[in-house]
């Protein structure tokens, strides 16, 4: 696998690449823009598709678009918009955290469908969106002690010597008590301040994240803007774990 300019070669295809210089390496897909499953042949050899998944741990997030894929072994995402506070899918996390296995690699994918997927999916580095939310905390919060000192450490550029994961869960709690109106403008200026991805979804567009390794690994939440009116049609997404479920290669 290598990348030119404006291409690169997955397997026996060759893609072209996006100029999107935000976070992830976003595929454009076949030069002709005709949707194709580009990435068969790539899941189905070994070397290749190690390969692709360490273009995915390398970047964080590899979008794939104009994309034709089988839909085994897809699952649906479940996941409803809470009355009156955020659901568990409307804060950053990792995949599979709360079972044994937590995956490699997590991909969302928008099928082809009648209805618009309305909701996004924003997707951001970590810990650096740990330091971010950190960051965008309403002031009166700063009673807090520990979040406060972690604020000023952060502020201070430092190393603030903490489990991000354990200042996350903190904060999260923190972010439990504001009202989802405030709830989600504060998510929003997260994604702002992160740089996160949050572009519309295209249908056939698939979305690999980088979920678990010691280098570069990305969160996502369902992210609700513009606000979504109750009751209005949304298309649905899929997941799987491509390094754990899909069927062993040739
Ligand atoms: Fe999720």
């Amino acid at each position: 696998m290598h990348a030119s300019a404006d291409a690169l070669v997955l397997g026996p295809s060759r893609v072209i690449v996006s100029g999107w210089d935000g976070l992830g390496l976003v595929i454009d897909g076949p030069a002709d823009g005709t949707p194709s499953n580009y990435l068969d042949a790539v899941f189905d050899d070994a070397s290749a598709r190690e390969t692709f998944f360490s273009l995915v741990d390398t970047h964080g997030l590899v979008v794939c678009k104009n994309l034709d894929l089988n839909p085994e072994p897809y699952r649906f995402v479940g996941g409803t918009r809470g009355k009156g506070k955020l659901s568990q899918g409307e804060y950053f996390h990792h995949d599979g955290c709360s079972t044994p296995i937590k995956p490699r690699i997590n991909e969302i994918r928008c099928p082809d469908q009648p209805a618009t997927r309305t909701m996004l999916t924003s997707i951001a580095p970590f810990p650096d969106v740990v330091t971010a939310m950190l960051m965008e905390l309403p002031t009166f919060w700063m009673r807090d002690e520990r979040l406060r000192r972690w604020r000023e450490t952060a502020q201070a550029d430092e190393a603030v010597g903490v489990d991000p994961a354990v200042m996350q869960g903190r904060l999260n709690q923190a972010i439990r008590a504001l009202n989802p109106e405030d709830a989600r403008a504060f998510f929003m200026a997260v994604d702002r301040r992160i740089g996160a991805y949050a572009q519309p979804w295209a249908l056939r567009e698939s979305r690999f994240m980088a979920n678990d390794n010691p280098m570069v690994t990305v969160q996502h939440r369902r992210a609700c803007y513009p606000p979504c009116e109750p009751g209005t049609p949304n298309g649905h997404l899929l997941k799987r774990w491509p390094a754990e479920e899909l069927p062993p290669p040739h």
